[in-house]
């Protein structure tokens, strides 16, 4: 059975996390959303919300053999932890690439024995991205087709 590790800050999750979390199934059996404790970003909702969002999106929506972990530290001691070297990471733009390039290659040389597998956000996700949502969020735009609804409703409330 192999596990993916898909590592983030989630704050929120997306329709763009959900559409990656659903095509990695083709090459691992169980995904483990691993959620940083954030580090030194900021951030809007604190861990237990951001847990109790995807919990919630992945029950209503009965996505099968996917859990919903924190890890502070290294995501490579992390990913160890859970005996396994599989990490999963969307990349949407080129602009994505110099930030998920370093990344990659700091986990290598901590690890070699990790690899990181990256898949190409569908078109019509793109353009979604965390920071992006609860800026339109913020200002009082609809975000229905960025995000879940259980997101939805927790933007709302954090923004009314
Ligand atoms: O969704 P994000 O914010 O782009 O995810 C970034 C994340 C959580 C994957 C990255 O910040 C991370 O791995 N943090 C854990 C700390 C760590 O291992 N840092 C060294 C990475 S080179």
């Amino acid at each position: 059975m192999k596990l993916g590790i898909y590592p983030g800050s989630f704050d929120p999750l997306t329709n763009g996390h959900i559409d990656i979390i659903e095509r990695s199934k083709k090459f691992v059996d169980n995904i483990i959303i691993g959620i940083s404790d954030g580090n030194n970003k900021k951030i809007l909702f604190n861990l237990d919300e951001r847990i109790n969002m995807i919990n919630k999106t992945i029950q209503n929506r009965k996505i099968k053999n996917v859990t919903v972990e924190p890890f502070n530290g290294l995501l490579v001691n992390f990913v160890k932890k859970k005996e396994t070297n599989i990490i999963i990471r969307g990349l949407r733009a080129v602009s994505d690439f110099e930030y998920e390039f370093q990344m990659t290659g700091m986990n290598f040389k901590l690890n070699s024995d990790i690899e990181t597998i990256f898949l190409m956000a569908s078109d019509k996700n793109q353009l979604i991205s965390s920071n992006l949502v609860k800026e339109v969020s913020r200002l009082n735009g609809n975000v229905s087709k960025f995000v879940p609804p259980e997101v939805e409703i927790e933007l709302k409330k954090k923004f009314k």
